[in-house]
């Protein structure tokens, strides 16, 4: 019943305040693969221009399978780490010849392709089927240790983190509840004199009811 409560505040807060990207307008599966990698380690705003570039140049997973790695690396320049362009190329190649091309649908099966992460598994799997796999990335997490008041240090935390969103994940729209999930963290559950006002989620956060806020998460060195 409380769950259902924030699921539906948060859906609410989304459905008016959640950002318009162009990876959420699409539900090809690779074009979404694509951002979650770009997104890892790299800002929405830097993003942008690299994904535009990105899938004219290679708009198929089978164009970047069969592209030089010299090429794709030349179309990631810029964005940094560039092992997530390694790994995408060999994914691609491996979803290419080992899957006709098409996605798996299963997170154990996803997670076995470089630069797949458990987070990135979920990022993909919902938003591109609209399946129930939870995330856990770095504003995630801020949301959630905040909204359960989790003084745990982050390495302990992990685990129940993990099992609280999957626990509030909507099970009828986990792509929009992921996104919304993702934008909250982005946007008002910020590191940083987050917007407690406008938040959705304030009347049952832990951390905003005990005025803590801003200290929770604790910080990893302390
Ligand atoms: N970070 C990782 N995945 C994201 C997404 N789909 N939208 C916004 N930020 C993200």
């Amino acid at each position: 019943k409380d769950i259902e409560q924030l699921r539906r505040s948060l859906l609410g807060w989304y459905a008016q305040h959640g950002r318009d990207l162009p990876w959420r307008r699409t539900r090809d599966p690779y074009a979404i693969w694509v951002s979650e990698i770009m997104l890892q380690q790299t800002q929405v705003t830097t993003v942008l221009p690299y994904y535009q570039r990105w899938l004219e140049r290679f708009p198929t997973v089978f164009a970047l399978a069969r592209a030089d790695l010299q090429s794709v690396l030349k179309v990631w320049e810029g964005l940094g780490y560039y092992a997530r362009a390694r790994n995408l190329h060999r994914a691609a190649q491996m979803v290419v010849d080992d899957c006709d091309g098409r996605v798996p649908r299963e997170v154990n099966v996803v997670m076995q392709l470089p630069g797949i992460g458990r987070t990135t598994a979920g990022g993909l799997l919902s938003a591109a089927f609209n399946l129930p796999v939870p995330i856990l990335d770095g504003n995630v997490k801020r949301v959630l240790t905040r909204l359960s008041g989790s003084t745990l240090p982050p390495t302990a935390a992990q685990r129940l983190l993990w099992q609280l969103s999957e626990q509030l994940l909507d099970r009828n729209q986990p792509r929009d509840f992921n996104q919304a999930l993702m934008d909250l963290g982005a946007t008002l559950c910020v590191p940083r004199q987050p917007s407690c006002p406008l938040c959705p989620w304030r009347e049952c956060c832990v951390a905003y009811h005990l005025g803590l806020q801003e200290q929770i998460p604790v910080s990893a060195r302390s």
